[in-house]
């Protein structure tokens, strides 16, 4: 897929693809349409908590690919592959010692933090789509409290998690001189 046309210009690299961007913007709306806007346990509610379990699911299918790059050179890297995944404490002293110089490599995918949130969110969403389903699936349990108390603890959680997200994207991006947003929007940083 990152052929080496599309994962090099004299100037950028490209870090995220088409298929984690859209899951990434699709969850964002999924989450908001949910939490903000539609109405708790009607149809747009449950069209967008089971099209982010979609998009959640593709993610993950798609991060079980291995990664492409045969060679060492990590300006080729698939970022998206969970094969890239290190949460060794040497990994995450490495991130701190590129924070404190302030200057993140450019070639690089999500990092140990990064990863970290990134599992507790897809965790997050597929226990609220597990109890939402059971909410609305299941005759017996329609209405049980136990059951809408989680899936809005879930919910809540989910949201401080994201507002630290956000923070931390906004934070890093500028104690680490680092774009991250624009690869999130394009697929593509400037070195
Ligand atoms: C409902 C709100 C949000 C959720 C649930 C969410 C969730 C996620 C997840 C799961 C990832 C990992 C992506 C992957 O590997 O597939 C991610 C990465 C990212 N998100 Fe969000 N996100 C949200 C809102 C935002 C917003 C509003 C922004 C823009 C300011 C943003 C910017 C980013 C960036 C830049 C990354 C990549 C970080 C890196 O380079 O390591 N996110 N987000
Ligand atoms: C993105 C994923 C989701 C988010 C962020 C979300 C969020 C929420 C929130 C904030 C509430 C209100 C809780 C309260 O009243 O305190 C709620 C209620 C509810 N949700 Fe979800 N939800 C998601 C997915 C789903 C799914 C997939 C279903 C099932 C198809 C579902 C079914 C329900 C039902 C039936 C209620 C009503 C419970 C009640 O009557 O209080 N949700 N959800």
């Amino acid at each position: 897929m990152n052929s080496a046309k599309f994962s090099y210009s004299h100037d950028s690299i490209y870090i995220w693809d088409r298929v984690v961007r859209l899951c990434h913007w699709g969850i964002v709306t999924a989450f908001t349409v949910n939490y903000f806007i539609a109405e708790p346990g009607r149809l747009v509610h449950e069209i967008m908590g089971y099209a982010a379990m979609g998009l959640l699911t593709l993610r993950i299918a798609w991060g079980i690919r291995r990664r492409n790059s045969k060679s060492e050179n990590s300006d080729t890297d698939f970022h998206a592959s969970f094969s890239t995944i290190s949460l060794s404490k040497h990994t995450f002293k490495t991130h701190i010692s590129h924070l404190k110089r302030k200057q993140l490599p450019a070639n690089h995918g999500h990092n140990p933090f990064g990863w970290l949130m990134f599992m507790v969110v897809i965790a997050l969403l597929f226990g609220l789509g597990i109890t939402g389903f059971m909410m609305e699936e299941i005759d017996a349990l329609f209405g049980n409290s136990l059951l809408e108390w989680t899936h809005s603890i879930m919910a809540d959680v989910l949201y401080g998690c994201v507002i630290v997200h956000i923070a931390a994207v906004f934070i890093v991006q500028y104690v680490g001189n680092i774009q991250l947003v624009r690869p999130m929007l394009t697929g593509w940083r400037k070195r």
